[in-house]
């Protein structure tokens, strides 16, 4: 049954560069700013008892950007956990951080567990940053965990389904994203969540990250209302399943 409101949804934040450019401000200033869209439609997802709300903060291409904005962008990470876990600890959010994280520095390994550990039993949105994420890695990481268990001889080859690669992916114990939102007019998944996006409503916006609030995000839900999701049914059978 399609439902008109999404339970998941999956943001590529994009456009803080730009954003930046538009005012002749460094490219950091965009990310700086990008902060502040992020705590408003945090905000606006919990108050409108949304369950999960995944956030593309870091891929694993971004490396390759200029050493400096790296590590602005590493510290405004560890800045922002320090400054918004109380908060949204305090909002009964829980926080997860998907990705590898054996390339970041000590220090913002250390404040990551703090987080997830302090906000671990919250039963309210369930609040996703990915860093250092990317869909293929996900993937690889989920065949590696099946390859060791044919290894062990606990699993046979034949048995690997759809479900079992599901199983080992990041974000297994969620409902997959109803909604993915991009914005800045980009219109690609630039290795975003591969698999979990499958069936997903895209959704595009030309407004920059930045720009991003709660109005932006009531369009995007006015459009996934809209949508009549098929999962591969005829339009027939589905109403025929809501009769
Ligand atoms: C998204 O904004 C933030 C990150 C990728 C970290 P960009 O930095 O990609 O902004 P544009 O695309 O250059 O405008
Ligand atoms: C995707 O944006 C990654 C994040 C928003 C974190 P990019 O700006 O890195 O994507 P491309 O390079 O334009 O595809
Ligand atoms: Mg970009």
């Amino acid at each position: 049954m399609t439902s008109t409101f999404p339970r998941h949804i999956a943001v590529i934040m994009d456009g803080n560069g730009r954003w930046a450019k538009k005012r002749h401000l460094p490219r950091v200033a965009g990310h700086k700013a990008g902060v502040d869209a992020v705590r408003e439609i945090v905000k606006a997802c919990a108050e409108k008892k949304i369950e999960v709300l995944t956030l593309f903060a870091f891929s694993s291409e971004n490396w390759q950007r200029p050493t400096q904005e790296v590590n602005y962008l590493m510290e405004l990470f560890i800045t922002a956990l320090k400054q918004e876990v109380k908060k949204l600890h305090k909002q009964n959010i829980q926080l997860r951080i998907v990705g590898d994280r054996d390339r970041f520095e000590r220090k913002l390994r250390e404040q990551i567990d703090k987080a997830e550990k302090l906000t671990a039993n919250n039963t309210g949105l369930k609040l996703i940053i990915a860093a250092n994420y990317g869909g293929r890695w996900d993937i690889v990481e989920a065949m590696r965990n099946l390859a060791v268990e044919v290894e062990q001889g606990k699993l046979k080859s034949h048995e690997i389904s759809p479900a079992l690669i599901q199983e080992k992916l990041s974000l297994a114990d969620l409902p997959e994203p109803d909604l993915f939102i991009r914005t800045s007019g980009e219109q690609r998944i630039s290795n975003f969540l591969l698999w979990q996006l499958a069936y997903s409503e895209l959704y595009f916006t030309d407004m920059l990250w930045p720009d991003f609030n709660a109005a932006e995000l009531d369009k995007a839900l006015a459009f996934f209302a809209n949508r009549e999701r098929r999962f591969g049914c005829t339009s027939e059978q589905l109403q025929e399943q809501h009769a």
